[in-house]
């Protein structure tokens, strides 16, 4: 896709406008997608969708400069020129809204807010009930802050205004329904302070999106072999190294983006044996129920895993 357009979203977050290079439609794109960007750098990095600003002719995302992170952000930030080409996934969405009519409650940390305005917009249009609650630094930091301000739906949190009030964190969810539903994108912080308290506040479901991973990457104890089904080429996956690395040291074209078991990019069918799930994307009976797991992170607990590759 052609990069389009950069816009000033809010203090260190830019968004970026890509449209497809020959005109085609965009395939239509659900609150809560995200696209995987191939970073002329070699990385790949996951960027949740503003699906209020896509159409079929353009995807928009929100881009917050970090200066800690691999440096997908501030390559995007400091060197991408609008007209650029850059290689796009198609979108992909694993943290959807969840069909039904119980209440929605959305907690943002900083960056983000990008999937759960998304999510604000589409569940506000279906007319369910929702509210988002957003904590950011200060006016300056948020994004969408003139449609947020003022909004009956949405309470704004500002930890650098003298003065501000600012809810705890835990008031919030411990004031939720019991039936309602949980979507928490935000640091990794406020994610494990959610898991935390969500078995005393009765929240019929949470849901989470991460930036990070929850722990640093599991690799096995025991060395075990992967099975390529599609070809029958087998592999030894030798103890503390993780089958993403040895497929592609083997030169194997596999895919995959945040290996941190938190992009679910790298997900594959397991036709055999059983997986030992370390990731955060899916939890292990939903891994379970579609056959699955990540190859970047999880590992194996039979001798011998025979995989959809
Ligand atoms: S590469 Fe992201 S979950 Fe494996």
């Amino acid at each position: 896709m052609r990069l389009t357009g950069m816009q000033y979203g809010a203090q260190d977050i830019v968004l970026f406008e890509l449209q497809p290079k020959s005109g085609e439609i965009l395939p239509p794109v659900t609150a809560g997608a995200h696209l995987d960007l191939f970073l002329p750098t070699g990385l790949t990095r996951q960027y949740s969708l503003l699906t209020t600003l896509c159409d079929g002719q353009r995807y928009v995302v929100g881009v917050k400069r970090d200066e800690l992170g691999r440096g997908g952000s501030r390559w995007l930030h400091d060197s991408a020129r609008i007209g650029q080409m850059l290689e796009v996934s198609a979108p992909r969405n694993l943290f959807g809204i969840e069909p039904g009519d119980e209440p929605v409650l959305l907690l943002a940390g900083g960056i983000g807010i990008t999937p759960l305005y998304s999510m604000l917009k589409s569940l506000q249009d279906s007319g369910r009930q929702v509210h988002l609650h957003y904590w950011c630094r200060s006016p300056d930091h948020a994004l969408f802050v003139k449609e947020l301000e003022g909004c009956a739906d949405v309470t704004l949190h500002y930890s650098e205004i003298p003065g501000a009030a600012v809810l705890a964190f835990s008031e919030v969810v411990n004031r939720a329904g019991p039936t309602t539903q949980i979507y928490c994108c935000g640091p990794q912080r406020m994610i494990s302070e959610l898991e935390a308290l969500s078995p005393m506040c009765g929240a019929q479901r949470i849901h989470v999106e991460r930036f990070q991973a929850e722990q640093p990457v599991a690799t096995s104890r025991e060395a075990f072999t992967v099975v390529l089904a599609r070809s029958g080429r087998e592999v030894e996956v030798p103890a503390g190294e993780t089958i993403l690395q040895v497929l592609l040291d083997a030169g194997e074209d596999v895919m995959y983006s945040c290996e941190q078991g938190i992009c679910g990019a790298c997900e594959v069918k397991v036709v055999d044996g059983t997986p030992i799930h370390c990731d955060s994307v899916l939890p292990a009976d939903e891994h379970t129920r579609r056959r699955t797991m990540m190859i970047c992170c999880s590992s194996s607990a039979s001798n011998r895993l025979v995989l959809d590759i």
